[in-house]
């Protein structure tokens, strides 16, 4: 009597699932997002976000030695400047909020990996990731700004740049600008692959940079419906020496993940975006699922569609269930 393979054998017991689990999380390959804003003793809750704040750099600090306690040393930043304007100028300042806040991560918690957002569309009066004239957001001007962006960022002493316009040629124009400036030891981490997508709701509201006049991002982010036009752009990254390829966002896109692991050895970073976290975050505070079940699952899925670490809101979230039941 043997027509049926029993696959239940290899479930049988703890023990025995443990021995054959094949994709595990592992605390070291998640990156934390931190809203740093201009001020003092602020540490607002983004109403779209519960959990996550807009942070003053004295409260920045206090954050950190958290992160820090609770095993997570790599962060991506966002800044959240007092002005705006038609350049977007307030990225590239010596004193920009980011460049401060970089300086002051470095003095205080030296071991941190730094990641900047590398973008103009929180510090641009229109919310646009690059410049608009005449109603078009021209690509090759914009590619002048985000370089000085980059620079300033490098200069500031970030561990690396991750650029997210979604301009063409971003990275190779980025890399000449910082090899020029003897940063060649400087990684990018491209924001190569990324969606118009509606995911990152809550993040506009976090990040104050909705595009205004109705328009969207259509003319620079990725159609959701392209599969193969994802294949162009890690041709491109790879060719301009990216270091790095983030996928963004992740849960809807995990077949991406997975073409990309496919067709690439360039390190995968997914992008569980702002609307991915917030809807888990509502399901969970109605208490309609358990949320460390339900992020856990959804680390697992990046993880085995192929990516190498995960920039996740849920990151802390993680860090205390794993501080708390080990
Ligand atoms: C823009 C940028 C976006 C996010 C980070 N940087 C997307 C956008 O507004 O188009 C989204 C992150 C998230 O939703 O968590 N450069
Ligand atoms: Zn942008």
């Amino acid at each position: 009597m043997n027509q049926f393979k029993r696959h239940r054998r290899l479930r049988a017991s703890k023990e025995i699932r443990a021995l054959v689990q094949e994709t595990t999380i592992d605390i070291n390959k998640l990156i934390y997002p931190l809203f740093v804003v201009e001020g003092e003793n602020i540490k607002e809750e983004i109403p779209s976000m519960p959990g996550v704040y807009h942070l003053s750099l004295d409260q920045l600090l206090l954050e950190l030695q958290e992160l820090r306690f609770l095993g997570l040393n790599k962060i991506i930043l966002f800044g959240i400047p007092e002005v705006k304007d038609a350049f977007g100028s307030g990225a590239f300042q010596k004193d920009g909020i980011i460049q401060r806040a970089t300086r002051f991560i470095k003095e205080n918690y030296p071991n941190f990996l730094v990641i900047a957002d590398t973008c103009i569309c929180q510090y641009t009066t229109d919310g646009h990731c690059g410049l608009l004239q005449d109603g078009v957001i021209v690509n090759d001007e914009s590619l002048e700004i985000h370089n000085q962006v980059a620079l300033s960022q490098a200069i500031a002493g970030v561990d690396i740049v991750a650029p997210s316009s979604m301009m063409d040629g971003f990275v190779s124009s980025i890399r000449a600008t910082l090899d020029n400036h003897g940063f060649e030891h400087t990684p990018i981490m491209s924001y190569g692959i990324k969606y118009s997508s509606a995911f990152y709701g809550p993040f506009r509201d976090a990040a104050e940079n909705a595009p205004s006049g109705g328009s969207n991002r259509d003319t620079y982010q990725m159609n959701p419906a392209n599969r193969l036009e994802a294949l162009r752009e890690l041709a491109s990254d790879i060719k301009e020496g990216a270091d790095f390829i983030i996928i963004k966002p992740a849960l809807a896109y995990l077949d991406i993940i997975r073409d990309i692991r496919n067709n690439s050895s360039l390190p995968i970073i997914a992008y569980q975006v702002s609307g991915e976290y917030s809807m888990l975050k509502a399901a969970a505070i109605n208490g309609w699922i358990d949320e460390q079940q339900v992020v856990e699952e959804t680390f697992l899925s990046m993880f085995r569609a192929g990516a190498d670490a995960i920039i996740t809101y849920s990151a802390k979230d993680y860090a205390k269930w794993l501080h708390n039941n080990g």
